[in-house]
Protein backbone atom coordinates (compact mmCIF):
# COMPACT_ATOMS: atom_id res chain seq x y z
CA UNK A 1 0.00 0.00 0.00
CA UNK A 2 1.16 3.28 -0.83
CA UNK A 3 2.20 5.40 1.93
CA UNK A 4 1.30 8.99 2.71
CA UNK A 5 3.51 11.79 3.73
CA UNK A 6 0.82 13.92 6.02
CA UNK A 7 0.37 16.97 8.33
CA UNK A 8 -1.67 17.77 10.99
CA UNK A 9 -1.38 19.75 13.75
CA UNK A 10 -2.50 18.58 17.20
CA UNK A 11 -3.11 20.53 20.15
CA UNK A 12 -0.62 23.15 18.05
CA UNK A 13 2.00 20.98 17.95
CA UNK A 14 2.97 20.44 13.92
CA UNK A 15 3.16 15.97 13.28
CA UNK A 16 4.47 14.97 10.04
CA UNK A 17 4.23 11.40 8.83
CA UNK A 18 4.65 9.24 6.67
CA UNK A 19 1.97 6.93 6.83
CA UNK A 20 -0.65 3.99 5.64
CA UNK A 21 -3.54 5.35 4.04
CA UNK A 22 -5.89 2.46 6.21
CA UNK A 23 -4.09 4.28 9.98
CA UNK A 24 -6.74 5.74 12.22
CA UNK A 25 -6.79 9.23 13.77
CA UNK A 26 -6.81 7.64 16.81
CA UNK A 27 -3.93 5.28 16.33
CA UNK A 28 -1.62 8.59 14.48
CA UNK A 29 -2.83 10.53 17.90
CA UNK A 30 -1.51 7.47 20.45
CA UNK A 31 1.18 5.93 18.02
CA UNK A 32 2.72 8.70 15.94
CA UNK A 33 1.78 11.84 18.04
CA UNK A 34 2.70 9.65 21.37
CA UNK A 35 -0.72 11.40 23.28
CA UNK A 36 -1.82 8.55 24.76
CA UNK A 37 -4.80 10.45 26.77
CA UNK A 38 -7.08 9.58 23.92
CA UNK A 39 -8.46 5.85 24.55
CA UNK A 40 -9.55 3.26 21.90
CA UNK A 41 -12.37 1.11 23.28
CA UNK A 42 -14.61 -0.43 20.56
CA UNK A 43 -12.66 0.61 17.52
CA UNK A 44 -16.17 1.13 15.82
CA UNK A 45 -17.72 4.26 16.41
CA UNK A 46 -19.86 3.28 19.55
CA UNK A 47 -18.21 3.78 22.98
CA UNK A 48 -16.97 7.72 22.59
CA UNK A 49 -13.89 7.03 24.10
CA UNK A 50 -11.68 8.27 21.30
CA UNK A 51 -13.60 11.41 21.15
CA UNK A 52 -11.70 14.26 19.92
CA UNK A 53 -12.08 17.82 18.55
CA UNK A 54 -11.69 18.88 15.10
CA UNK A 55 -12.89 22.85 14.34
CA UNK A 56 -13.93 22.83 17.91
CA UNK A 57 -16.23 19.85 17.37
CA UNK A 58 -16.39 16.48 18.81
CA UNK A 59 -15.56 13.32 16.52
CA UNK A 60 -14.46 9.79 17.38
CA UNK A 61 -10.63 9.92 15.70
CA UNK A 62 -11.63 5.71 15.48
CA UNK A 63 -13.47 6.67 12.69
CA UNK A 64 -11.41 8.79 10.77
CA UNK A 65 -8.30 8.08 8.69
CA UNK A 66 -5.32 10.73 9.24
CA UNK A 67 -5.04 11.06 5.86
CA UNK A 68 -8.07 12.55 6.15
CA UNK A 69 -6.60 15.21 9.12
CA UNK A 70 -3.80 16.60 6.55
CA UNK A 71 -3.57 20.20 7.12
CA UNK A 72 -6.18 20.21 9.94
CA UNK A 73 -5.76 20.78 13.47
CA UNK A 74 -6.76 18.35 16.30
CA UNK A 75 -7.11 18.96 20.07
CA UNK A 76 -7.01 16.12 22.17
CA UNK A 77 -7.66 16.01 26.05
CA UNK A 78 -3.92 16.88 26.93
CA UNK A 79 -4.89 20.23 25.53
CA UNK A 80 -7.33 20.78 28.66
CA UNK A 81 -4.84 21.22 30.67
CA UNK A 82 -1.66 22.50 29.04
CA UNK A 83 -3.92 25.06 27.73
CA UNK A 84 -3.91 26.16 31.43
CA UNK A 85 -0.24 25.35 32.58
CA UNK A 86 -0.89 22.46 33.88
CA UNK A 87 -3.87 23.15 35.99
CA UNK A 88 -7.22 21.22 35.79
CA UNK A 89 -9.44 22.34 32.92
CA UNK A 90 -12.33 23.54 35.41
CA UNK A 91 -14.59 20.37 33.97
CA UNK A 92 -11.74 18.27 34.83
CA UNK A 93 -12.01 19.24 38.40
CA UNK A 94 -15.53 18.99 38.35
CA UNK A 95 -15.46 15.50 37.49
CA UNK A 96 -12.69 15.09 39.93
CA UNK A 97 -15.33 16.65 42.86
CA UNK A 98 -18.35 14.54 41.88
CA UNK A 99 -16.77 11.52 42.03
CA UNK A 100 -17.30 11.52 37.78
CA UNK A 101 -14.93 8.67 37.28
CA UNK A 102 -13.57 5.57 38.68
CA UNK A 103 -11.36 3.75 36.06
CA UNK A 104 -10.94 6.84 34.27
CA UNK A 105 -10.81 5.11 30.79
CA UNK A 106 -14.32 6.89 29.25
CA UNK A 107 -13.43 10.15 30.90
CA UNK A 108 -11.28 11.81 28.11
CA UNK A 109 -14.06 10.93 25.48
CA UNK A 110 -16.91 12.53 28.22
CA UNK A 111 -14.53 15.53 28.78
CA UNK A 112 -13.79 15.98 24.92
CA UNK A 113 -17.89 15.43 23.99
CA UNK A 114 -18.65 18.03 26.81
CA UNK A 115 -16.92 20.69 26.53
CA UNK A 116 -17.10 22.17 23.34
CA UNK A 117 -21.09 22.43 24.32
CA UNK A 118 -20.66 23.80 27.96
CA UNK A 119 -22.03 26.59 27.86
CA UNK A 120 -25.31 25.41 26.51
CA UNK A 121 -25.41 23.05 29.27
CA UNK A 122 -26.46 25.41 32.24
CA UNK A 123 -30.21 25.20 32.81
CA UNK A 124 -30.50 21.87 31.10
CA UNK A 125 -32.05 19.36 33.62
CA UNK A 126 -30.54 15.50 34.10
CA UNK A 127 -32.47 13.78 31.44
CA UNK A 128 -31.40 16.48 29.02
CA UNK A 129 -27.86 16.16 30.43
CA UNK A 130 -27.89 12.61 30.14
CA UNK A 131 -28.83 13.03 26.31
CA UNK A 132 -26.13 15.60 25.46
CA UNK A 133 -23.60 12.75 27.17
CA UNK A 134 -25.72 9.58 25.47
CA UNK A 135 -22.58 9.13 22.82
CA UNK A 136 -20.66 8.32 25.41
CA UNK A 137 -20.17 5.09 27.15
CA UNK A 138 -19.02 4.82 30.90
CA UNK A 139 -19.32 1.19 33.09
CA UNK A 140 -18.27 1.81 36.38
CA UNK A 141 -19.96 4.83 37.16
CA UNK A 142 -23.61 4.52 36.73
CA UNK A 143 -23.75 8.00 35.24
CA UNK A 144 -24.68 9.83 38.49
CA UNK A 145 -21.42 11.27 39.02
CA UNK A 146 -20.76 12.29 35.55
CA UNK A 147 -24.32 13.98 35.30
CA UNK A 148 -23.51 16.20 38.26
CA UNK A 149 -19.57 17.02 37.01
CA UNK A 150 -21.39 18.56 33.90
CA UNK A 151 -24.08 20.22 35.37
CA UNK A 152 -21.43 21.92 38.44
CA UNK A 153 -18.89 22.97 35.94
CA UNK A 154 -21.78 23.97 33.87
CA UNK A 155 -22.91 26.28 36.74
CA UNK A 156 -19.63 27.72 37.77
CA UNK A 157 -18.81 29.19 34.03
S1 LIG B 1 -13.04 3.67 20.24
FE1 LIG B 1 -13.95 5.16 18.98
S2 LIG B 1 -16.03 5.18 19.53
FE2 LIG B 1 -15.17 3.53 20.69
S1 LIG C 1 -14.89 5.41 34.78
FE1 LIG C 1 -14.46 3.40 34.08
S2 LIG C 1 -15.41 3.31 32.14
FE2 LIG C 1 -16.03 5.21 32.95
Amino acid sequence: MTRVRITVTINGAVVERVVEPRMLLSDFIRHEARLTGTHVGCEHGVCGSCTVQVDGAAVRSCLLFAVQLDGREVRTVEALSAERDGALHPLQEAFHAAQGLQCGFCTPGFLMSVEPVLDHVEGMDDAQIRGLISGNLCRCTGYEGIVCAVREAARKG
